[in-house]
């Protein structure tokens, strides 16, 4: 029998899932959740967002659509309930479908606080179902395979590492909810964990981290730059930043130095830079990181076990590390983090 599947909120990243599961033979999606009826109704024209394709229509009569959230709690064919709402709405909507015994993917970040994502992992322990936050850099084949090449030392020690994400001003989400830090918790927690993520991922925790930041006085925080305390051998920092206009495009980048060698994922895709012999492009898994993740998910969820990739507590982790780094920002100091 397919995964049964009830997305929850049908915006940038609802789409962005729903099309990978129209893909994957073993899942269905037989449930919509929204407040947007005319979404609902299948007109998708209004969806849209900075990296893949915007929405068209959609005939949706095969699947139940639904505007309160009760339908998708108490409806019993659904194994899985996919949270792809703003962020400031996961730990409750992820706490209530996890009490009522479904499996949980949750969009990152996890949730908008830290103390909302412990709550979550109380509740997930607690339940039947599985908690899948979903990171979809970890799972990013260019991501995923400059990790592999670290990890296997073949190049060496890494001394440094830099990680960027750049955005214009993100006005595509519903009533703007990105741009209203108590939802989102602008740039830092929206964007700039993608990378955090990653660095927790690949580096395991550092000492302390420094941050500074535009904006953060008129109670904003559009661009952040944070140097990680990994010791005096190893240099990483990242830099997220989305108050560009809308005329610039969306990049994600980075650059990993290692003793032989030196890694970077640029526009022409993961190249490889030798101490000696030639540049070479490296040949990475087709597809992106949402279907990867999506993909490995289910997986884990046919088999009922966790992620190894990617715990609930990786994910609170990362949402502690964006709330250091904003307490660096505020007190203009390196931050301790306590986990
Ligand atoms: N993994 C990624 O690359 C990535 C990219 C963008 C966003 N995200 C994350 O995905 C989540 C959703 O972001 P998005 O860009 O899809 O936002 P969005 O605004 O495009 O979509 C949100 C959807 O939720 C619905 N919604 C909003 N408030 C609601 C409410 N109170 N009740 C019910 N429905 C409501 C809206 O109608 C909309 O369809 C966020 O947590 C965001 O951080 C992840």
């Amino acid at each position: 029998m397919p995964t049964r599947v009830g997305i929850m909120g049908l915006g940038f990243m609802g789409k962005t899932h729903f099309d990978v599961y129209s893909r994957m033979k073993n899942v269905r999606v037989v449930a919509i959740f929204d407040t947007d009826i005319r979404k609902l109704r299948g007109n998708w024209s209004s969806i849209t967002g900075n990296i893949g394709e915007g929405g068209v229509k959609h005939d949706l009569s095969a699947i139940r659509t639904c505007s309160r959230l009760g339908q998708i709690f108490d409806d019993p064919d659904i194994d899985v309930v996919d949270i792809t709402l703003p962020t400031h709405l996961h730990a409750k909507i992820a706490i209530r479908a996890l009490k009522a015994g479904k499996h949980v993917i949750c969009e990152k970040p996890m949730a908008r606080t830290s103390s909302e994502c412990q709550k979550m992992i109380e509740a997930a322990r607690k339940a039947k179902g599985k908690l899948f936050v979903a990171h979809c850099i970890r799972f990013w084949p260019e991501y995923a395979k400059a990790k592999a090449i670290v990890r296997s030392g073949k190049y060496g020690k890494v001394f440094s590492a830099v990680f960027t994400r750049l955005s214009s001003v993100p006005i595509w989400s519903h009533q703007n909810w990105m741009q209203d830090p108590k939802k989102s918790g602008t740039c830092a927690l929206d964007l700039h964990i993608h990378d955090v993520d990653f660095i927790l991922h690949l580096f395991g925790k550092p000492k302390s981290v420094t941050s500074r930041a535009s904006g953060f006085r008129k109670g904003r925080l559009d661009h952040i730059v944070t140097t990680y305390d990994y010791g005096d051998n190893l240099l990483v920092t990242a830099e997220a930043g989305w108050e560009y206009p809308d005329t610039f495009p969306f990049s994600m980048a980075f650059r990993i130095a290692m003793e032989k060698a030196t890694l970077a994922f640029q526009p022409d895709g993961l190249m490889l830079y030798p101490a000696r012999g030639k540049a070479r492009k490296i040949r990475v898994k087709s597809g992106d990181g949402y279907e990867h993740e999506l993909r490995h998910f289910v997986g884990c969820i046919a088999k009922n076990l966790l992620s190894e990739l990617i715990t609930p507590e990786d994910a609170a982790r990362s949402v502690k590390t964006v709330e250091a780094e904003i307490e660096s920002v505020k007190s203009r100091s390196a931050v301790k983090l306590d986990f």
